[in-house]
């Protein structure tokens, strides 16, 4: 991360959104798209600016109120600020913003993917998707009424409940879907390139078993009422957990029944994963990326659980150990790691953490603390924390209390040496006697990739015939 920049800082607080409403007109022949958002404001204190995160947007007008505001961008910063004459006093106001923008073919943002349909495989079509996370806007919601005016047709979706922007998602395009509920009554569906829809059947099957079964272990709803689950021909990441329309590249969404085991493997994981962030993430989400650890560790070590419950016959354990164990294992015994808790800057820098050690040291070290405080007082904490927490933000230290709470252990003392400095040590155990005392040495070193190691030695000294008197001595290494 760069030191000759300018210091980031956070988005002012003088102002902040409670809701969206937006309106969206993709043009799929001439790739732009045209919109207004009226956005409802809680004023905290008074000002005549307001800065909003934005990239690659052109705004042609700005109103708060009855005032007109003037629109400068700060393009390095992916910002937009708006000066009104007067200050904005009101305790809640409206600000009305709108918009044009290119529907790109940078798989982020608003973009628009390539497909062909199988009557016609060299005509060229696109569908128009979104991709947010991090930071490139920051709906997937259900579908209120649709209206149709000749060639155009308007989708109107109910309102979400209070959410993270960049779990937000849109699809205009067209697709093949199969559907089913949960045993919740949750409707499923799983949307493909046209003509395939039988290859989403498996994950389907996954799906609808897998809701029930986070619904369970954190005994909280999922709290829409419907998920779509859809394969998208371009697309960046492996998959994307919007809150009720998980977008996956086609490759880990579509099995059949009778696909190689290691497809069905796969999407299994990834459908398991995806699902457990739209409590862990979705519901509850991390106050800054700081600890987005929180978000992908934890879905890389559910996503486990899950599946072997759906598929225990896949042993899907014992994938953990060279998925995700080994890998964090070396890549943290290099000088340039970083701490899972690692402190990060504006949105550009932001991708660069989405790296081994938030998603495999982050589920190996949860993995480890589940093993240690037990199944059921990490259910019982873990339900703690999405109550508690639910359509709010957190940090790392909050799951932490939630989990020494319910557990009577020092989750925080433990863990924080695990997510606060970087690395892994090695143990090395002496036994030597001396006169009476039978004195066991264990040496605490960061274990280097290098072979450069330095680190901590506990001596434990313990008298023959008192086995339970330890006393312990910590001698810093030379
Ligand atoms: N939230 C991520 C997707 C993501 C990754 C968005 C990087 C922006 C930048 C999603 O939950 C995820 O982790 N996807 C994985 C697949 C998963 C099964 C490990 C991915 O995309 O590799
Ligand atoms: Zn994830």
């Amino acid at each position: 991360m760069s030191s000759d920049k300018k210091p980031f800082t956070r988005l002012p607080t003088d102002v902040v959104p409670v809701n969206y409403t937006l309106e969206l007109k993709p043009d799929l022949q001439k790739f732009t798209f045209a919109g207004k958002v009226c956005i409802t404001l809680k004023v905290n204190t008074p000002t005549k600016t307001v800065c909003l995160n934005s990239a690659d947007i052109e705004i042609s007008n700005v109103t708060c109120g009855d005032q007109v505001g003037t629109v400068s961008y700060q393009k390095e910063d992916e910002r937009v600020s708006f000066d009104f004459p007067q200050e904005i006093s009101s305790p809640e106001a409206t600000l009305n913003i709108v918009f044009t923008g290119i529907l790109n073919d940078q798989m982020k943002g608003f973009y628009r993917s390539k497909y062909t349909r199988p009557d016609e495989p060299d005509v060229e079509r696109y569908t128009a998707v979104t991709q947010f996370e991090p930071a490139d806007l920051s709906l997937s919601q259900d579908v209120k009424e649709t209206k149709e005016d000749g060639d155009s047709k308007t989708v109107v979706f109910n309102r979400t409940p209070i959410m993270s922007t960049y779990l937000l998602a849109f699809i205009v395009g067209e697709y093949d879907y199969i559907e089913d509920k949960d045993s919740n009554g949750v409707v499923v569906r799983v949307y493909t390139p046209l003509g395939k829809k039988e290859q989403g059947r498996f994950a389907l099957n996954i799906a609808t078993k897998t809701l029930p079964f986070y619904r369970k272990y954190f005994n909280v709803p999922y709290p829409l009422p419907k998920i779509d689950l859809i394969a998208i021909p371009d697309f960046a990441a492996g998959a994307m957990e919007n809150w009720g329309l998980v977008t996956y590249r086609e490759r880990l969404l579509l099995a059949s029944e009778d696909s190689p085991i290691s497809s069905k493997q796969i999407v299994a994981i990834v459908v398991g994963h995806e699902l457990a962030h739209q409590w862990f993430g979705n519901l509850v989400t991390m106050e800054w990326w700081t600890d987005l650890w929180l978000n992908e560790g934890f879905a890389s070590w559910i996503e486990y659980l899950c599946v072997d419950y759906c598929h225990p016959e896949f042993d899907i354990w014992t994938q953990f150990l060279a998925q995700d164990y080994a890998q964090a294992l070396s890549l943290d015994a290099l000088s340039n790691s970083h701490p899972i808790e690692v402190i990060v800057g504006p949105p550009s820098e932001v991708e660069e953490i989405f790296d081994t050690i938030s998603y495999s040291k982050g589920a190996s070290v949860i993995r480890m603390l589940h093993n240690w405080i037990g199944d059921d007082d990490f259910r019982k904490g873990m339900n703690a924390y999405l109550t508690k927490y639910e359509y709010k933000n957190t940090k790392t230290v909050d799951l932490w209390t939630c989990l020494a709470a319910a557990s009577g252990k020092p989750v925080m003392e433990v863990m924080k040496t695990w997510t606060q400095q970087m690395g892994y040590p090695v143990l090395t155990v002496d036994a030597k006697q001396e006169g009476n005392n039978r004195v066991l040495s264990i040496s605490q070193k960061k274990f280097c990739a290098d072979g450069n190691i330095k680190g901590l030695t506990k001596i434990l000294t313990r008298p023959r015939g008192h086995d339970k008197k330890l006393t312990l001595i910590d001698k810093e290494e030379p």
